[in-house]
């Protein structure tokens, strides 16, 4: 276990189940999601059953389970997203990449996560692939995105050979 973890865990060695949210956030920071052995480790550090931190944590959707993908997804569906028809892009990805918010695609390409406003709600429906906005995103452009990622990664590894 890192020394990091366990650095993180001991800031909240009294913990109680409602103060449990700050601690796997600051987890999930650094991480990137909550393994399993993280969840272990906060239960032998607090002496909370893992039982009740799966509980805790599987309440809330900003919660991940999984690493991110190589191309990590976040896909707005805030308000003004909503009305831009982004539950169109969130089926779109979840239909071409097989997985659902939250989950990562078996060879670790992508992950997909469903977030609140972005700030840009004048340009909806908005994502951002590892950290690159792009706005007024339309149905049938997602497979040429999802190509163009994989382009750009193969480009990088050959590259970087
Ligand atoms: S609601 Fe999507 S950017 Fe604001």
């Amino acid at each position: 276990m890192s020394e990091t973890l366990d650095d993180i865990i001991s800031r909240y060695i009294n913990t109680r189940r409602d103060s449990l949210i700050p601690l796997l956030q600051e987890i999930q920071n650094e991480l990137g999601y909550l393994s399993e052995d993280a969840i272990n480790r906060i239960g032998q550090m607090t002496g909370l059953p893992t039982v009740k931190i799966y509980g805790v944590a599987t309440f809330y959707d900003q919660f991940r389970f999984e690493p991110q993908g190589k191309f990590h997804i976040k896909v707005c569906h805030g308000t003004a997203c909503h009305v831009n028809s982004s539950m169109m892009i969130i089926r779109e990805l979840e239909r071409i990449l097989k997985i659902k918010n939250g989950q990562t695609t078996r060879d670790g390409m992508y992950s997909l996560e469903v977030v609140n406003c972005m700030g840009a709600c004048a340009v909806g429906p908005v994502i951002n692939i590892n950290g690159e906005y792009i706005h007024d995103v339309e149905p049938q452009k997602i497979k040429a995105l999802l190509d163009n990622c994989l382009s750009n990664a193969s480009a990088y590894e050959t590259h970087n050979l």
